[in-house]
C-alpha cells in the first residue's frame, strides 16, 4: 500500500461525511453527519483544514485528522479509519503529520476526547505519546419540578450569547474541555434567569441538550440553577459527556437533582508539543 497523505481542503467536506460515516459506523454512540453538519460542527470546534489531513489509498480516502488551534493550545477534533483500511498504519501516518503541522502553526499541547471502550484510540494516542488526562461525563435527568423552589419567581428570558458567555467567564468556567470553551460556545443559543443565571443549550425533541450553566458566585446556593432548569422547554435535560470529573459543584448539583450518569464517558487526552 502507498498512501498519499495531504492537506485538507474546505470543499472535500462532502467526502469527508462518508468517509467519517463509514469510520465511525462501528462505533457505540451512533456518529452519522450529512455534508453540512459536518461543515458546522467544523466551524464550531475551529478546525482548520490547513492543519488537518486525509490519507488515500489507490485514490479512494481512507483516514482523516481534524486539527484545530486557539493561540498556542491545540486539538484533534477527529480522526477515523475506514474499515477496509484499519491496522495499516495510516492512523498514526495522518495523526503525525497533523501534530506536526500543529507544532510549526505555534501549538504546544494537544488535548482530544476518546470514549471509554475505544481502546484502540486509547492505544493509537499513548503510542504517540498523549495520557488520559481527566474523565468527562455525560449526565441526564428530568427536568426539575417548578415548585421545588417556590419562594423564587422570575423566567427565563433569551440572551445575547456574547454577554452568557461574558458572564460565564466572570463567575469561573475554569479549565473547560475544548468543545465547552467559551470559544466553542459561542454558535449555542444563550437564556438567563434575572441576570443571576445564564444557560446555553439548544432544544432536540423532548431533551434540552444543556452545554452550559452557570450562577452569580454571589447567588450561590439558593435554588437559581434549579429553578432556570424547572423553565426549559423539555422534559428532559441532557448533558453533553463534556463534563469534567474534577467540576464537583456541577456534579452535586446534577446528583442534588437525581440526574443519572450516561454510561459513555469520554477520556480527555492531553500531550506536549513542546521541544524536547
Ligand atoms: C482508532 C483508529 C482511527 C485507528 O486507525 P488505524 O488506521 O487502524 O490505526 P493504525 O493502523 O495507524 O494503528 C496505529 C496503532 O494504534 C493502535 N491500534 C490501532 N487499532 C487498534 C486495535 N484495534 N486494537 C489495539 N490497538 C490498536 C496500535 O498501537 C497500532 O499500532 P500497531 O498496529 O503497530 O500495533 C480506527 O480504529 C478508527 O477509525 N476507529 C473508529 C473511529 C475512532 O475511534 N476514532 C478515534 C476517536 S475520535
Amino acid at each position: 500500500m502507498n498512501p498519499e497523505v495531504r492537506t485538507l481542503r474546505a470543499q472535500d467536506v462532502a467526502w469527508l461525511a462518508d468517509l467519517h460515516n463509514a469510520a465511525f459506523a462501528d462505533y457505540p454512540v451512533p456518529a452519522v453527519l450529512d455534508a453540512s453538519s459536518l461543515g458546522f460542527y467544523l466551524t464550531e470546534t475551529d478546525v482548520d483544514p490547513a492543519l488537518s489531513r486525509v490519507a488515500f489509498v489507490d485514490g479512494a480516502p481512507a483516514s482523516f485528522c481534524l486539527g484545530a488551534l486557539r493561540g498556542d493550545r491545540a486539538s484533534i477534533r477527529g480522526e477515523g479509519t475506514a474499515p477496509g483500511f484499519r491496522r495499516s498504519g495510516l492512523g498514526r501516518l495522518v495523526l503525525e503529520q497533523t501534530l506536526e503541522a500543529l507544532a510549526a502553526a505555534g501549538a504546544r499541547t494537544v488535548t482530544l476526547e476518546v470514549l471509554n471502550g475505544n481502546d484502540a484510540a486509547v492505544g493509537l494516542y499513548r503510542r504517540s505519546g498523549f495520557e488520559q488526562r481527566r474523565r468527562l461525563l455525560g449526565y441526564r435527568l428530568a427536568r426539575p419540578g417548578r415548585g421545588f423552589r417556590s419562594r423564587l419567581s422570575g423566567g427565563l428570558a433569551e440572551s445575547d450569547t456574547d454577554t452568557a458567555i461574558d458572564r460565564l467567564a466572570r463567575w469561573g468556567w475554569r479549565d473547560p474541555p475544548w468543545q465547552l470553551e467559551t470559544e466553542s460556545l459561542a454558535h449555542i443559543p444563550a437564556q438567563h434567569l434575572d441576570g443571576r443565571a445564564v444557560l446555553l443549550g439548544k432544544r432536540r425533541g423532548d431533551h434540552f441538550w444543556l452545554y452550559a450553566l452557570a450562577v452569580d458566585p454571589e447567588r450561590r446556593r439558593k435554588g437559581l440553577a434549579t429553578r432556570a432548569l424547572s423553565l426549559l422547554p423539555a422534559a428532559w435535560v441532557g448533558v453533553p459527556a463534556l463534563i469534567p470529573e474534577e467540576w464537583w459543584e456541577a456534579g452535586a448539583l446534577l446528583r442534588s437533582l437525581a440526574a443519572e450518569t450516561e454510561g459513555h464517558w469520554q477520556w480527555e487526552m492531553r500531550r506536549s508539543l513542546a521541544s524536547g
